[in-house]
């Protein structure tokens, strides 16, 4: 894209290999969950574009949700404070909930999203993610959908951001050292 030309020196996944990995991945879902109601929620913000293309993948009838939460706390992640910004809109008691983000990092966000789904009484919790870091594997944070497990190194693109930028890309990549300068 023009207004990016030059920041990404990397092309980790084009939209070609994000639409194909969410379309494979919509199929094992579709077959999982095959005569049953599914609610899906989103992950704001970063999970805007994989909710938007992954239901879209989806050949079935899902409820769509989303939450927004803070695990910044008051200043990094691994204060391992999580706060809800926006809560569910719905009572999710005896539904099949799968949680729908584009990456986990530390793990997080989605183990205490998890627990804290669990606590209302759905009939189950599940995750899907586009991407994983390999800290995420320590965490007791199960996965049942993950699209690509990647190096330890920062990605942009297809809602991900660096400073709020970048989550408009159509593609997943690596910044160029000069943006950070
Ligand atoms: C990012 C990303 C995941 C989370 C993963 O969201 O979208 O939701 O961090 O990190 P973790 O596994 O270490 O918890 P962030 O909280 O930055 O907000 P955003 O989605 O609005 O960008
Ligand atoms: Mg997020």
């Amino acid at each position: 894209s023009a207004h990016v030309e030059g920041d990404l020196v990397n092309i980790l996944f084009t939209e070609e290999q994000i639409q194909a990995k969410l379309a494979e991945m919509a199929r094992k879902i579709e077959a999982d969950y095959d005569g049953e109601d599914l609610l899906v929620v989103g992950v704001l913000k970063g999970a805007v574009m994989v909710m938007a293309d992954m239901a879209r993948a989806l050949n079935r009838h899902v409820e769509m949700d989303w939450m927004a939460v803070s695990s910044y706390g008051s200043g990094t992640k691994s204060s391992g404070v999580v706060r809800i910004l926006k809560d569910l809109d719905t009572d999710i008691a005896g539904k099949h909930v799968l949680i729908v983000d584009e990456i986990i990092d530390t793990g997080l966000t989605l183990s205490w999203l998890v627990t804290n789904l669990a606590s209302r009484g759905p009939k189950s919790v599940e995750i899907a993610t586009l991407l994983r870091k390999p800290d995420a594997l320590s965490m007791p944070v199960e996965v049942k959908y993950v699209g690509w497990d990647i190096a330890n190194e920062f990605v942009v693109g297809y809602g991900l951001d660096y400073d709020e930028k970048y989550r408009n890309l159509r593609e997943i990549g690596t910044l160029a050292p000069h943006v950070y300068s």
